[in-house]
């Protein structure tokens, strides 16, 4: 059996005060002779935007149609909201129809691509996509198709890009004993099995530790469990010695806050602190589907931060990659410990840019909430093309500043180059973090994401369930679709 959610234009009325519907609204009106418009006026005014009326029996093919209120006719970008509302407007709508009908427990749906079959399909597959693994009772299996054939290419974009996020939102919600630093990077091996391009080696500690890799290697001693570094190359360019964009990501399993302990209150949620790595190895996941043509390297970091008679003691002083000794003031500042060291591993590749995501501070979430990513860069030209990406994909990003300021407050430190705090400790945290990792970078095209905000989702997204949101993996991938068009490459 078919079923079709129907968006339609509701917030435009035409002159007589009806609803307007999409092309294949009205195809399918024409199709059961003026039935649904009929029926849809009975039922009182047109529907407002993401209400939904469902009717049964209009169709023998059709067993089922849900009716979606789609917004205004003719939404595009909104300059205010740095968003293409259409797209987002679209993805709400289908995804609103597609948990109709799951809920009533229909196996198969058609979708109307609504004039935008990638927006259609993402809405589908980010709407429907649920962590059901560990519960005996799970929820019907959906599966959405495209309604007519028209935009079968973009349909099917939609749904590599949603699917590259529900493999981050899998590993982020996945609890931290099931997802430790092997089987995260085993999961992401096994995704790029198929492909002959891409090669994973998974670091053990040995080598982490021939690299000198010393602030990451002291916040995983703590553990029990050993760290691992992941290292993937995707070479999708035609040629493989082109300089690659290089994706870092923070990939902490778990974060309990080490010595300096988080208030146990909503400490689960710190299974996600690996958002980073999930995000820019799904990232590179989707890149690879997509068979993009650029070569990019995936770096990540992963370990546990735990508290142990192993454990970092706040005031004791590692060393990184590059030298610069740091004083670990607060063990729950680990992220950017990691980070330091991968980034300086990540200069080895002669990078086109450098991108780092990582769940890193609480004062990110402070400053700007879950509306966007904080993107701290050295560079106009990285920051225009994530910018435009984003607006695209409705996950967006907003500049913040890397200024000399916060610099100064972390490198004002009594017995090291740079402590992991900033000596007005909450000030601006997630500023002060930033500058922590530029005294790690050298390359001129780096961006730090700071992802700490949109990690997870009550309700602010609509078109995602309650729980890790897997932000902002479209807008990596949909970037690098952008810098592999990009011949210039700035510089
Ligand atoms: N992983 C946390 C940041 C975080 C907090 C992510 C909430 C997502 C939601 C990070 O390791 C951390 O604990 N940062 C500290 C830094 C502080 C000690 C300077 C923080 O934000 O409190
Ligand atoms: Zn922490
Ligand atoms: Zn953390």
């Amino acid at each position: 059996y078919h079923h079709l959610p129907l968006p339609e234009n509701s917030e435009c009325e035409k002159a007589d005060g009806a609803a307007q519907f999409t092309s294949a609204g009205d195809a399918f009106d024409r199709l059961v002779s003026g039935k649904l418009r009929a029926l849809l006026s009975l039922c009182g005014p047109p529907l407002k935007k993401g209400k939904t009326r469902i009717f049964h029996g209009l169709h023998q093919d059709f067993p089922s149609v849900v009716v979606v209120g789609l917004g205004k006719k003719n939404a595009g970008i909104n300059e205010q909201e740095n968003w293409n509302e259409g797209k987002e407007n679209i993805r709400t709508a289908v995804a609103v129809g597609c948990r109709q009908i799951q809920d009533l427990e229909i196996p198969c749906v058609e979708v109307d691509p609504c004039g935008d079959a990638q927006a259609a399909a993402e809405g589908a597959v980010l709407g429907l996509h649920e962590y059901n693994e560990l519960k005996q009772k799970k929820k019907p299996v959906v599966t959405p198709q495209l309604h007519g054939s028209a935009e079968s290419q973009a349909w099917q974009k939609g749904v590599t890009y949603a699917e590259g996020q529900n493999l981050a939102r899998y590993l982020m919600e996945a609890p931290a004993n099931y997802i430790t630093p092997i089987k995260f990077a085993e999961h992401i091996e096994q995704k790029l099995r198929t492909f002959s391009n891409v090669k994973v080696h998974i670091r053990p500690e040995s080598w982490i530790t021939t690299q000198e890799m010393g602030a990451f290697l002291s916040v995983a001693k703590g553990s029990a469990e050993p760290p691992i570094f992941l290292e993937i190359h995707y070479l999708g360019s035609a040629n493989k010695d082109d300089s690659p964009l290089v994706f870092v990501g923070k990939g902490v399993t778990f974060d309990s806050g080490g010595i300096s302990l988080k208030p146990s209150s909503g400490m689960d949620a710190m299974r996600a602190d690996m958002g980073g790595a999930a995000t820019v190895c799904s990232a590179i996941v989707t890149a690879a589907a997509l068979n993009l043509p650029l070569n990019i390297i995936g770096l990540a970091p992963l370990c546990e931060n735990m508290p142990s008679g192993k454990a970092n003691k706040p005031g004791d002083v590692v060393r990184a990659k590059n030298g610069k000794t740091i004083q670990v003031d607060n063990t729950d500042a680990e992220g950017r410990l990691l980070l330091a060291d991968a980034l300086c591993y990540a200069h080895n590749f002669n990078a086109r840019a450098i991108v780092n995501a990582a769940t890193l501070t609480g004062a990110m979430d402070v400053a700007l909430g879950s509306a966007a990513t904080g993107v701290f860069t050295n560079s106009s030209w990285l920051w225009t093309h994530l910018y435009e990406a984003s607006i695209l994909t409705g996950d967006r990003v907003w500049r913040m500043p890397l200024f000399e300021h916060y610099t100064k407050q972390v490198t004002d430190c009594p017995l090291a180059d740079v402590s992991n705090i900033g000596k007005y400790s909450r000030a601006g945290g997630a500023c002060t973090a930033a500058a922590f990792l530029k005294e790690f970078v050298t390359a001129s095209h780096w961006a730090h994401l700071d992802i700490a905000g949109v990690m997870s989702n009550k309700d602010e997204v609509p078109y995602l369930r309650k729980g890790m949101a897997g932000r902002p993996t479209r807008t990596l991938v949909e970037f690098a679709a952008r810098l592999s068009q990009d011949t210039h490459s700035a510089k």
